[in-house]
């Protein structure tokens, strides 16, 4: 009953419509290399200036020579941001033409009634839709999907964790949890979460893995980590990567909660200035966010034994760690399930994922909610980085969302039916 008109609540306050971007968004995403450290430098400069957002890596420390950079330039931008990389030969190629328009296809015919059509999961949902969606999964299919709510935002939005489970057993049971959109701007994370309840609440005594995986184990399935940051991304900026915290000593809004769980936390890889993407903020668990997950996850660690935390894009399977060179307590058998997984994603759709360590596949960055949870004794702990390699990017198109999702999907069935028949 509290949770209904706690629902009806947050509804009623997110009632303008989340369409409209004030600001228009209009501009070129340009893959940038550098080939030597001079250039970094200059390459460093110019993705902190300008207007301009970094898509790829998360920030300027980790540009690197001779790897791939991807860079929003905002129109006004484009000509003198060329200039300079042709004036200091940076090679560069276009990588999105037109951003705006992409967006468009993006927030389009945005319906909020869920399941009248089928292709409700083939297309992004605001904020506002979403929490919509999560009170009429919660109550229409009330014998598998029971509704938790697990903290609140900064902007004291709720977190619902959705929690699906089989058949009662009579030993205890062991669980998986999976957080999508922990960065506003990845909009196939959250995508990928509504998919993966929609496919286990149809597919559940139906398929045999499904049915298996929801018998042996319950699932909590987090949507929307930063929903303040997700809702930034529909109605104002639609690059924004951080929550919207507000701090005392900066004008910088916004915290990456990817750097601000306690696992080396802020150092190398993650920024303590504010202003920055990466910014790890005052100090481990400052952010609501990060602390409900946390501490759900602490009051859980007896039963939660795998861990996923769904990101994108790069097409990417990780585990532990992220936040040192260090090598996992059980490498190699996290190494065999993430292998076994991106094969399995090839043979079934013939795409690419790279696998391996965070530290090894991407960069150094330390802080994240996967390396917490590891440490917390969850033994299987990852992140996805789901579609594509950088063709759209954010920028992903609706039509795309289905076979990023399914190739999501393999990749947790895989692993997690490993997990669960082990002798
Ligand atoms: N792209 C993700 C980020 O920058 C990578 C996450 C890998 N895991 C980690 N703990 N950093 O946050
Ligand atoms: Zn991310």
């Amino acid at each position: 009953m509290k949770l209904q008109l706690l629902i009806v609540f947050v509804l009623s306050l997110d009632k303008f419509p989340e369409k409209c971007h004030s600001t228009t968004e209009s501009g070129k995403v340009l893959s940038i290399t550098a080939s030597t450290p001079e250039r970094v430098d200059i390459l460093r400069n110019i993705s902190s200036q300008f207007e301009t957002v970094l898509w790829q890596p998360a920030s300027p420390f980790h540009i690197m020579a001779n790897s791939e950079v991807h860079l929003y330039v905002p129109r006004e931008s484009v000509l003198t941001v060329t200039e300079l990389l042709e004036s200091n030969q940076l090679t560069h190629s276009l990588m999105v033409e037109n951003t705006e328009e992409l967006i468009e296809i993006q927030t389009r015919n945005d319906s909020s009634d869920p399941r009248t059509s089928v292709a409700y999961y083939e297309r992004y949902h605001s904020l506002e839709d979403i929490y919509f969606w999560i009170n009429k999964t919660t109550t229409d299919y009330a014998n598998i999907v029971r509704l938790l709510l697990i903290g609140s935002s900064f902007e004291k939005r709720p977190l619902y964790v959705l929690k699906l489970s089989g058949k009662a057993s009579n030993t205890p049971k062991k669980a998986i949890w999976i957080d999508c959109g922990i960065h506003a701007r990845e909009w196939i994370s959250p995508a990928f979460c509504l998919w993966f309840v929609d496919h286990c609440i149809k597919y559940y005594n139906e398929s045999r893995d499904v049915t298996e995986m929801m018998d042996s184990m319950d699932i909590y399935v987090l949507p929307v980590l930063n929903p303040d940051g997700y809702r930034y991304t529909w109605t104002t900026k639609r690059m924004w990567r951080k929550n919207r915290s507000i701090h005392s000593n900066s004008g910088c809004v916004g915290v990456d909660l990817n750097r601000n769980f306690d696992a080396n936390w802020c150092t190398s890889g993650a920024s303590s200035n504010p202003c920055d993407d990466t910014y790890c903020g005052q100090y481990p668990e400052s952010e609501p966010e990060a602390q409900a997950v946390a501490n759900f996850l602490r009051s859980h660690k007896n039963t939660v034994q795998l861990y996923f935390s769904i990101h994108s894009y790069s097409q990417m399977l990780l585990f532990p760690y992220s936040c040192t060179h260090e090598q996992a307590r059980n490498h190699d058998e996290l190494y065999e399930l993430v292998r076994d997984a991106a094969a399995d994603i090839k043979r079934y759709y013939q795409n690419n994922y790279k696998y391996g360590p965070g530290s090894k596949t991407i960069y150094l960055a330390p802080g994240g909610s996967d390396d917490w949870a590891y440490n917390l004794g969850i033994d299987y702990s990852f992140t996805f980085e789901l579609q594509d390699r950088g063709h759209y990017g954010f920028l992903l198109p609706p039509r795309l969302i289905a076979k990023a999702c399914k190739e999501g999907l393999m990749a947790v069935k895989s692993i997690s039916l490993k997990v669960i028949r082990k002798p």
